[in-house]
């Protein structure tokens, strides 16, 4: 059994929705560790209430190259095969990317290339879009750039507020973050320049 690692910072739907799809045998894998990088972060307890194994490994005041040491020691401890970024917000040190190659996943809650970064749903509603989403996508060296393994749109509509938004967009999140994580552990993909082909 393939054994991921989880990496949050917050709230934690994300880890759920993918601890769900295993409860429910619609994903082969096994969570060996959820690390967060803040001791409050809510997904801790949702994991911890769920039986996973869970720890914080606060980043405040940390040099990145020295946090980034002490997550990999964690993960490699766990023996972990895939790690999964879900609502991690820290930018990973490129030592570390290096360590697990195409062996990163990353959700953003936007159609990249569009609206990277921090408040991506904000950004899509200043500017009008009238289309969005989620993407899965490997972790490279730049920020949210690796390539695509899976996208979902969601419609922006006439009224909508980040919180609106942002429920909607999360509910695909919740559906493709798990495809995503059997595709790559399927192993029937490669990647040709920046493209993801299913095989
Ligand atoms: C999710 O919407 C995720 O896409 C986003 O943070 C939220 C975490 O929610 N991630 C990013 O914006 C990464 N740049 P969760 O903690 O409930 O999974």
């Amino acid at each position: 059994m393939k054994r991921l690692g989880i990496l949050i910072s917050g709230r934690g739907s994300n880890l759920e929705a993918i601890a769900d799809h295993i409860a429910r045998g619609t994903l082969d894998a096994e969570i060996a560790i959820v690390i967060a990088s803040r001791a409050e972060a809510r997904g801790l307890e949702a994991a911890r209430d769920r039986g996973l194994p869970a720890i914080s490994i606060p980043s405040k005041g940390l040099d990145r190259e020295v946090y980034d040491r002490l997550l990999l020691d964690e993960l490699r401890k766990h023996a972990v095969d895939l790690v999964c970024l879900a609502g991690f917000m820290r930018l990973l040190s490129a030592s570390f990317i290096r360590q697990f190659p195409n062996r990163i996943l990353n959700i953003h809650p936007s159609l990249l290339p569009a609206f990277s970064g921090l408040d991506a749903q904000h950004q899509a509603l200043e500017h009008g879009v009238k289309i969005t989403g989620c993407t899965v996508h490997f972790v490279d060296e730049e920020l949210d750039a690796g390539p695509i393994v899976i996208q979902a749109a969601v419609p922006v509509e006439a009224g909508d507020t980040v919180e609106s938004l942002s429920a909607r967009i999360l509910k695909e999140e919740h559906r493709i973050y798990s495809e995503a994580i059997r595709i790559v552990l399927s192993g029937r993909y490669r990647i040709e320049a920046r493209r993801v082909i299913l095989i």
